[in-house]
């Protein structure tokens, strides 16, 4: 059964389509920069455009998230929102938030952190938005007749994801300290916390999609939780190799973050047993393919090619090369942008009652988003691998690096350009869902 406070979702999901737009914009201004057309150069220098491009993937994953949990966490509690009114309110003001967070950045307004450049003044009023997020998700579950492990691991991710905002948020004055803390932020959500959201809403779409037993499906879930806390928090250790803090970290990260495929792993296998278990085959193939499709390429981006640089022997040659850029391009977007095209794929039809999911420009959109994405990880590879060994090898300048290097970017470009064809398509098969009814929530059969 769907109930009608459900359609908050849509709001959130159209706020995620705007804000990814912007972001691919920024990704090619920077593209283009690259090989030498930096037109932009004096309003959008190359440092700004990688910092709201960054951080405008940050933020229209988390709005995609919230949309994800405004409709699941109803459902699987089976209780109205407690307020819809002040989900919108929400809604609303972190929309304000990002924009003045990106307007400033573009006047400088910024602090140097990578991932972590929002300034701590407008930290606060991020503080305040996620409080009155989750105190609407947390009121609905407890007033909720039903608590189920899916919500709860969804629910206990966003509940993380909030602490670990906080020791982003202090001062310290030892560029060492800051850094170790820094990765408290950006390493325990992507490979902590956020694995437990990405879990959670993986569960919730398989027990809808093949029709498996809640039972089945949780009790892998269990084992996803537990693989990704035994990894991922000492797995920590793989950013605190050369940074200035004590040696025992070479072995502790290289040791517990080469385990951190396995939680991957785990999930890839788990989507496609229950793919070939399931008895029912739901007509919502898009939204399928969007769900098995972000389990397999989350293995490979996060687990595959983070393992391909993390261990201390590779890492002192690759850190902070376009090997790193490769990596955080395919884990991004097969954890976590491929998990948020899947739920908006799979709810969107059941808001709106338009069941779309026959069109072929679905299809299109998912092959040429993945191909190009595909692409573009091989381009930003080539690049890095030649980048190691020119710079750090053969110790060539890093500037004239960078210039022999430039042709990579090209096909970088037109891999773009796929991958950016593919994502107007899936916009516009968004738009023409048309808006959100209760008629069509009430119609929707399980
Ligand atoms: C979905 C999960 C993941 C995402 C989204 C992700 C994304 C990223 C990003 C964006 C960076 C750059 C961070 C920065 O420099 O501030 C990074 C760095 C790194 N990641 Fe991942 N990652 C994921 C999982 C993994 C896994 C499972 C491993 C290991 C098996 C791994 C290994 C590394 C290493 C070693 C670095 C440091 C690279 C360097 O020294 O420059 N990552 N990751
Ligand atoms: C049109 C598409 C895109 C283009 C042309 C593009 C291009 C770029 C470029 C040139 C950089 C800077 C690399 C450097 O330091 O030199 C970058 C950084 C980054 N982009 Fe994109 N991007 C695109 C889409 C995306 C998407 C869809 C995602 C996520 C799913 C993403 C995630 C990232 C991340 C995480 C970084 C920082 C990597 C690091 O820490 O090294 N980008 N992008
Ligand atoms: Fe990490």
């Amino acid at each position: 059964m769907k109930y009608k406070s459900q359609k908050v979702a849509y709001w959130f999901f159209a706020l995620c389509m705007l804000l990814f737009t912007l972001q691919i914009v920024y990704g090619f201004i920077m593209g283009f920069a690259r090989i030498g057309m930096d037109g932009l150069h004096d309003f959008i220098p190359f440092n700004t455009a990688r910092a709201v491009h960054t951080n405008l993937l940050v933020v229209w994953l988390l709005t995609g998230f919230m949309g994800a949990a405004y409709y699941i966490i109803p459902e699987e509690a089976q209780t109205e929102l407690v307020s819809v009114k002040w989900a919108y309110v929400q809604l609303v003001s972190l929309a304000v938030v990002g924009v003045v967070a990106i307007v400033g950045y573009h006047f400088n307004y910024w602090e140097g952190r990578k991932f972590l450049e929002i300034p701590r003044e407008l930290d606060y009023l991020v503080v305040v938005n996620v409080l009155l997020f989750l105190g609407l998700i947390l009121a609905t579950l407890y007033k909720g007749k039903r608590r189920t492990t899916t919500a709860l691991v969804l629910t206990m991710g966003l509940v993380f994801a909030a602490l670990l905002y906080l020791p982003g948020m202090i001062w310290f004055d030892s560029q060492v300290t800051d850094s170790f803390f820094r990765w408290w932020v950006v390493h325990l959500w992507v490979e902590g916390v956020w694995e437990l959201i990405m879990g959670g809403i993986l569960a919730y779409l398989l027990i809808k999609l093949t029709g498996v037993d809640r039972e089945v499906i949780e009790k892998w879930l269990y084992v996803i939780v537990g693989l990704t806390f035994l990894s991922g928090i000492l797995g920590t250790g793989h950013h605190y190799y050369y940074i200035g803090v004590n040696k025992i970290w070479l072995v502790v990260g290289g040791i517990f973050s080469a385990l951190e495929p396995l939680a991957f792993l785990a999930m890839a296998l788990f989507a496609m047993y229950m793919y070939r278990k399931g008895e029912k085959s739901h007509p919502n193939k898009i939204a399928l393919f969007w769900t098995i499709g972000a389990s397999i390429v989350s293995f490979i981006g996060a687990g595959l090619l983070g393992f391909a640089h993390t261990l201390p022997q590779t890492n002192i040659y690759t850190h902070g090369t376009l090997v790193t850029a490769m990596h955080g391009h395919y884990a991004f977007w097969g954890a976590y942008a491929m998990i948020v095209l899947a739920i908006i794929s799979y709810a969107l039809p059941n808001m709106t009652g338009r069941k779309r999911y026959n069109f072929d420009a679905g299809h299109y959109a998912f092959w040429l988003a993945n191909i190009g994405m595909l692409g573009m990880t091989v381009a930003f590879g080539v690049a890095g691998v030649a980048q190691v060994y020119l710079e750090r090898i053969m110790k060539l300048d890093f500037m004239d690096v960078q210039n022999e290097i430039s042709i990579h970017f090209i096909v970088l470009l037109l891999s773009a350009t796929m991958f950016a064809t593919g994502i107007v398509l899936y916009i516009i098969e968004f738009a023409k869902h048309g808006q959100p009814t209760d008629e069509a929530l009430n119609m929707v059969e399980e």
